[in-house]
């Protein structure tokens, strides 16, 4: 017996030391290990008693301690999944969230499978929205801007590994990237957190653009709801996600900007995270 740790007791003592640190500890240490060993949670699980070298235990405390740190998990083992596609993540862009697939389920129900489309992601970060839309609807014609030039390059390899190469790349503020263009579809997942808000303290890790737009939190919302009519085509829709605790002022912001069947969508804990609507009169997206 040579008291080299094995992988079982390194995932144990791994959880335990994030404990209290992390909203998923058991996974978290799996994710890490996997990251050091080169396997995934299967291999893991088979080889519970295997010992583990010295150099690598170390990496994984090394790891560990980043963690609990505060350090998203994702950004250590630089790989998120959504849409259960593998997506490149740095500190350059925003952590996929769950939530956001609700944003991709909601625009694919409304982008036809048989006809082209024309859908703008806007603030795309690493990609997930308009890599999702554009693998699910090849018919579609995908956009994706983000004003962060370094997103934009982590969102086009993400784009190049999962050999999804029809979406066009722009860089530029909100609708500043698409001069004179219309789209079929907008989504767009902006910053939308208060400046003050306690919760970003938890979040200091991710790029602070990504996440809050300003003081009141609703501002990247507004200027997006403003334009998006100009860029619209008729019976053109725009679908934006949000706070939970945004969905009324959202649903004004869309009606009062000229948006037909205006609608929100809950999350699985019934929290409304996406608001949506139409446009029938694109005239009022010329108007000065
Ligand atoms: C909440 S993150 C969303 C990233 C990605 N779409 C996702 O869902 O994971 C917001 C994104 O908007 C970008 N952004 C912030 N301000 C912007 C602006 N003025 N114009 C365009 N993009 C902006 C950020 O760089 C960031 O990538």
């Amino acid at each position: 017996m040579n008291g080299a740790p094995t992988i079982d007791g390194l995932l144990r003592a791994g959880t335990a030391a994030l404990a209290g640190r992390s909203d998923s500890p058991g996974l978290d240490a799996r994710l890490l290990l996997g990251k050091v060993l080169g396997w995934d949670r299967a291999a893991l699980a088979a080889r519970a008693e295997r010992p583990v070298s010295a150099a690598d235990a170390a990496a994984f405390r090394a790891l560990l301690g980043e963690r609990r740190a505060g350090v998203p998990v994702a950004y250590l083992t630089g790989v998120r999944e959504f849409w259960s596609l593998p997506f490149a993540v740095s500190p350059a862009v925003l952590v996929p969230r769950p939530e956001t697939e609700i944003l991709v389920a909601t625009v694919l129900e409304r982008v036809p499978a048989d006809a082209p489309c024309a859908v703008l992601d806007l603030g795309t970060g690493s990609g997930v929205i308009a890599v999702a839309i554009a693998n699910e609807r090849p018919r579609s014609q995908v956009t994706a801007t983000d004003v962060s030039a370094e997103a934009l390059a982590i969102a086009r390899t993400n784009a190049a590994s999962l050999r999804v190469d029809r979406i066009r790349w722009r860089r530029g503020s909100w609708f500043d990237a698409v001069p004179g263009e219309r789209f079929d579809w907008i989504a767009s997942n902006p910053p939308y957190v208060a400046a003050a808000d306690p919760a970003l303290a938890a979040l200091a890790a991710e790029p602070r653009e990504a996440l809050t737009p300003g003081s009141r939190g609703l501002e990247a919302i507004e200027r997006i709801v403003e334009d998006a009519p100009r860029h619209l085509h008729a019976a053109g829709g725009l679908a934006v996600e949000h706070g939970a605790d945004q969905a009324e002022a959202v649903a004004a912001l869309f009606a009062a900007r000229g948006f037909e069947d205006v609608r929100c969508v809950r999350d699985h804990a019934g929290l409304p995270r996406v608001t949506l609507g139409t446009i029938s009169d694109i005239q009022r997206g010329t108007r000065p």
